[in-house]
């Protein structure tokens, strides 16, 4: 068994049927569940909110991986937190330099797990100096804002330099364009947790799907 963390991302479920849906990654022996926050103003597309990630809460069985692609997310921590997060990732992007770690604070006060994510044209040098308070390191493989997109290889090429300065803890994942395929080259470079939305919601055989990923 790899140690490789699974999150499937809701996006590509059925959001009129997403208690089946999210059952259905957990019978296939999903790690986490990742619901993608967007609002319409960091990125162009609005999705998830605060009533219907609690409304998940109750009826998932595993973590909640929270990407919250927003402006001003420090606004929303304790919301998401008491709608029952897990983990709590935001955008380096969105943030003043000098307000990452007190954002990255306010995350742990609350218990959970805290991440930070770069876009495509961050350079991850970036967020060197914040990996030490951090749980989770998201890098983008595509522009957040939409599910189906292709694998930007260029992007994968970030995780050997931030695994090569991270603690040994520290969970590198990838989000975006992710299959059997662009989840090898990105393990093979230092990733331990793949996102994938279209590739597992949209295979006919989800379980496979998870298998495949896992053996990444
Ligand atoms: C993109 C989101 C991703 C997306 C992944 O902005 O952050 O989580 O849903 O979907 P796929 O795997 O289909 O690229
Ligand atoms: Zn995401």
């Amino acid at each position: 068994m790899s140690d490789i963390i699974i999150s499937p991302s809701i996006l590509s479920a059925d959001f009129a049927n997403l208690e089946r849906d999210i059952k259905r990654v957990e019978e296939a022996g999903a790690d986490w569940l990742h619901i993608d926050v967007m609002d319409g103003h960091f990125v162009p597309n609005i999705t998830i909110g605060v009533p219907v990630t609690a409304s998940i809460k109750k009826v998932a069985g595993i973590p909640l991986d929270v990407h919250l692609m927003i402006e001003n997310p420090a606004k929303y921590i304790e919301p998401f937190a008491n709608a029952g997060a897990d983990i709590i990732t935001f955008h380096y992007e969105a943030v003043d330099d000098g307000k990452v770690k007190s954002v990255i604070e306010q995350i742990k006060s609350f218990g959970l797990n805290a991440g930070l994510s770069i876009k495509p044209a961050t350079s991850p040098d970036k967020i060197i100096p914040f990996l030490q308070y951090l749980d989770m390191v998201l890098v983008m493989t595509v522009e957040p804002g939409f599910g189906g997109q292709t694998f930007m290889a260029d992007c994968a090429e970030k995780l050997p330099v931030i695994r090569a300065k991270a603690p040994e803890t520290l969970i590198l994942q990838v989000d975006g364009g992710i299959n059997d395929k662009t989840g090898r080259v990105c393990t093979e470079l230092g990733a331990n947790s793949l996102v994938a939305g279209n590739y597992i919601y949209k295979s006919a055989d989800i379980k496979s799907a998870i298998m495949s990923l896992r053996q990444a």
